[in-house]
């Protein structure tokens, strides 16, 4: 595992371009599999987890080529159904290919998903939304085996939001002998792009970003181009790294309307931003309130995976800050490595206090998770003193060049390599 360097008390000013969104490619590349023929994905972040994905659609003996930031997909011969172990368990987003394997081939072969250990993370509305499709499911060894010769049309009601199974459901749907209705869906941007892409591919689907989606089923595929959109969540990190550092910090391409709830926070807290076109222009020198109280919660409200980097801000504001997570239930780990550097927060149940201001002190921490980790980083610049940020593999999963990034902005961020 390696290791990053951070230098604190800097204030980051400049101009970034914001990376193509993670959760929006990983869906999207695994949706790709359902079209026997060419798929083009631009401005396609190239992370880890990316390329895990390409490396799993490899196996299935897709062809992949990359052109900068454009990934071209070539699906027309799928010669395998098994995903080699090991490699599901290295990402939650694994889990998507049971839909579009099961779609195309009729049959997978996969292991249990892996991803942040941020809670218990189970797959069970998956997996009951493809039996009432009428897909087999059988255990082998440490896999799973989905098999049905065709899908049949459903109304399904997931028992609570979520962006993995409302996503799984809508690639299985695809090819389903009749329509396939998915109530209770998750209505996070990501859906929107999935159904958008495959709507480009020739697939009929309406009412995605509604609680209520409906796959025509029976779609005829063919090659199209789609390019992934800006990373709200890498978005909001930058804004909050602009604000632990009272800088200013412009994010050209940041998607517009995917921002609204973290720039309500960022507001309470002082945060003062504009629009030019698509640049968000953000000014940090007047944050110094604590935000009072937020909860994370599905889409429209407050994502959970700013809690993490929106927690080190707060450390850093005069007052009381709480934070309630309410998706998942073990994601405030990260609580105990910003202690390590000085933060007072204490946890109830599901609510973290964050009292401030702090004036945190650089030292070793781990990271343990993709948002925790930035996290740490966020928490790193405001310090005082260098902050030893271990495992940051993690961090890479998500974030492709968010050193870089945060030192073309006047940060110190040096990258230690585990080979060192
Ligand atoms: C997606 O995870 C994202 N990952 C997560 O981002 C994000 O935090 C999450 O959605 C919520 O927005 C990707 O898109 C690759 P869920 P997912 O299914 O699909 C429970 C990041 O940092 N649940 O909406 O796994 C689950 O345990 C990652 O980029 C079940 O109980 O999230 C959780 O409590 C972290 N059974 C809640 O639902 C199931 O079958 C919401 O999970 C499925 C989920």
């Amino acid at each position: 595992m390696g290791k990053i360097l951070v230098g604190g008390e800097v204030c980051l000013k400049g101009e970034i371009p914001v990376q193509g969104s993670k959760n929006a490619a990983l869906p999207i590349m695994a949706g790709a599999i359902l079209h026997r023929g060419y798929t083009v994905l631009h401005n396609c972040p190239r992370i880890s987890d990316v390329y895990n994905m390409e490396q799993m659609l490899k196996d299935f003996g897709a062809g992949t080529r990359w052109e900068g930031h454009t990934l071209i997909l070539d699906c027309s011969q799928i010669c395998g159904t098994a995903v080699k172990e090991g490699l599901c368990g290295r990402m939650r987003s694994s889990v998507m290919l049971m839909g579009s394997m099961l779609g195309r081939c009729g049959r997978v072969q996969i292991g249990y998903p892996g991803g942040c250990v941020i809670g218990k993370r189970p797959i069970d509305y998956h997996l009951k939304l493809f039996t009432d499709m009428g897909a087999a499911i059988e255990r082998k060894g440490r896999q799973l085996v989905l098999s049905c010769k065709e899908l049949k049309g459903v109304r399904h009601r997931f028992p609570r939001p979520s962006v993995g199974a409302t996503e799984n459901g809508i690639l299985a749907a695809v090819y389903a002998r009749e329509p396939v209705i998915l109530e209770n869906c998750a209505r996070e941007p990501e859906i929107r792009h999935l159904c958008a892409f495959l709507r480009c591919m020739g697939a009929d689907i309406e009412g995605d970003g509604t609680g209520s989606i409906c796959i025509a089923g029976n779609s005829r595929l063919h090659d199209g181009e789609y390019t992934i959109p800006a990373d709200r969540i890498a978005a909001g990190t930058l804004v909050l790294s602009g604000a632990v550092t009272r800088g200013q910090v412009s994010l050209v391409g940041a998607p517009r309307e995917e921002l609204d709830e973290l720039l309500k926070v960022y507001e309470k807290m002082g945060g003062q931003f504009s629009w030019n076109g698509g640049t968000l222009l953000t000014d940090s020198r007047r944050v110094r309130n604590n935000v009072g109280e937020v909860t994370t919660a599905v889409h429209p409200g407050f994502p959970t995976d700013l809690q993490s980097p929106l927690m080190a801000v707060c450390c850093t504001l005069e007052g009381v800050s709480r934070i309630r997570e309410t998706i998942f239930e073990d994601r405030f780990r990260v609580a105990g490595q910003l202690s390590r550097m000085g933060a007072r927060i204490r946890i109830m149940d599901n609510e973290a206090m964050v009292e401030g201001p702090v004036r945190l002190t650089g030292c070793a921490v781990r990271a343990q998770d993709l948002r925790g980790g930035a996290a740490l980083v966020v928490a790193g610049l405001a310090a005082r003193g260098q902050t030893v940020v271990e495992c940051q593999e993690y961090i890479e999963r998500g974030y492709e060049s968010f050193y870089e990034e945060i030192n073309l902005l006047g940060g110190r961020i040096v990258k230690i390599d585990s080979k060192t």
